[in-house]
């Protein structure tokens, strides 16, 4: 018998097929079963009567219990009532695995608690909510690469052992490296530089990690960032690649993952009004903004998680902010000429109080000042002169910034915490499974 997949019932109808999978959940009535099949594809309903298959098969199904492990046969009918449109009459069913019941599966319909679900992260990820999450992010991931390889962009894959700091030192993960000592990448962004002045656009994707203390919704230990950097490019270009990106991204989870969407209970339209252009303010007008919401902040410090929620409150697209006093920001940002107190720097902050899914700007391309930045800084310099190198041979502008994967996918599936944004996530508390 074929076996096809879930998702294809539609091209099967009338036809003889197996379908293979996990029983999602059973219905009794009468003289008929209702198996809920679940193949990773979709989920079909099954419907075994007792007349039309042996008194073994029957009793077979009967007895399957939650995420058993199965293969049934039968025949595929449309049905405008069944969960896709499509039942399956079923003449046999193969067990594959019994889950016996007196050690059933740990999650069931009813509520369970964060912390028992977060640990039994292995099982979970297989319910429908986090499978709909699964397949956003994938589409997510897919949306970013195409963006980028249909742009001329190369992609040049940066280290995860790291010499040096890239994002400041206080979250950085030492390890030990044979007698030496790493540190994990923070940031590809240190190597990105090297790529551009080989290739002129490059994008790096791939594991980050941060020691970050905090214990917030929006924080990971170990995340996925996607990172842009463009030679000759300056503070205006990459506010639009950014623009761009975001709009790209938003418009191809709308095209292609309604469904997973619904699953969800997101508001589409919310994302729908996420169009170009998106607003684009400055830090000092942030400060104003958020000083008549309330906010204590003071010019010169950083946005808290607090403040950033409130200033991306305050309009229904992703807002893109720039010129943060340099003092807030990393080592490598270039200095805004006519105000050398301010960073050429941008922040892309998502609607809905999501805040901060963005970060970057043009990089210091003078020899001279980067040393200074990185004395100021007290960073090691040795570990930094092949970055000098960059400026010291053939130095050019160039700029670009980092896209937190986790965080655009919370906002955009609606997730009130990053935790169920990645399948295994890394925090301040968890490291299992
Ligand atoms: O703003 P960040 O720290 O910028 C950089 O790392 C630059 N070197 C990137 C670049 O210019 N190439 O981080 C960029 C983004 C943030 O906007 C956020 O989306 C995400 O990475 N991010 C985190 N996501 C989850 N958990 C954390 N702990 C994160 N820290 C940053
Ligand atoms: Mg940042």
């Amino acid at each position: 018998m074929p076996v096809i997949e879930i998702r294809q019932a539609s091209e099967h109808a009338g036809e003889e097929v197996t379908v293979q999978g996990w029983l999602y959940n059973l219905r009794e009535s009468g003289k008929l079963l209702f198996p809920l099949i679940r193949d990773g594809t979709g989920i079909m309903q099954g419907v075994v009567s007792k007349g039309a298959v042996s008194p073994e098969t029957f009793e077979r199904v009967r007895d399957l219990t939650q995420e058993s492990s199965l293969r049934a046969t039968g025949r595929v009918r449309a049905d405008a009532r069944a969960p896709g449109g499509f039942e399956l009459d079923i003449s046999e069913v193969d067990v594959i695995q019994r889950i016996p019941p007196d050690r059933p599966y740990p999650i069931t319909p009813k509520e369970h608690g964060i912390e028992f679900l977060m640990d039994h992260r292995h099982l979970w990820l297989r319910s429908s909510r986090q499978r709909a999450i699964l397949g956003v992010r994938h589409e997510i991931i897919k949306a970013c690469r195409d963006f980028f390889d249909d742009r001329g962009f190369t992609l040049v894959d940066a280290p995860i052992f790291t010499p040096a700091a890239c994002e400041g030192t206080t979250t950085l993960f030492e390890v030990k490296y044979f007698d030496d000592k790493a540190y994990l990448t923070q940031s590809g962004q240190l190597y990105n530089e090297a790529a551009a002045a080989a290739v002129g656009k490059t994008y790096c994707f791939g594991p980050t990690f941060r020691a970050e203390k905090s214990k917030t919704r929006r924080h990971l230990t170990e995340f996925w960032m996607i990172e842009p950097e463009v030679a000759f490019a300056h503070l205006d270009d990459i506010c639009a690649l950014a623009e761009e990106l975001v709009a790209f991204v938003v418009g191809r989870v709308l095209d292609r993952r309604r469904a997973e969407l619904k699953t969800l209970g997101r508001d589409a339209s919310k994302l729908e009004a996420c169009i170009l252009p998106f607003p684009r303010i400055t830090y000092d007008e942030a400060v104003k903004i958020l000083q008549t919401k309330g906010s204590g902040i003071q010019w010169g410090s950083d946005f808290g998680g607090t403040d950033e929620t409130i200033l991306s409150q305050q309009f229904n697209k992703p807002v893109v902010v720039t010129h943060y006093p340099g003092q807030v920001k990393a080592f490598y940002m270039a200095p805004d000429p006519q105000r050398p107190e301010l960073a050429l720097c941008v922040d892309m902050l998502a609607p809905e109080g999501y805040g901060e899914i963005i970060g970057g700007g043009e990089r210091i391309a003078d020899y001279d000042l980067l040393l200074r930045r990185i004395e100021e800084n007290r960073l090691p310099r040795e570990a930094f002169e092949w970055y000098l190198d960059l400026r010291r041979y053939g130095t050019v502008p160039h700029a670009g910034f980092g896209m937190g994967i986790e965080r655009v996918v919370a906002w955009i599936c609606g997730l009130d915490h990053v935790r169920e944004t990645i399948p295994f996530p890394r925090m301040l508390y968890r490291l299992k499974p």
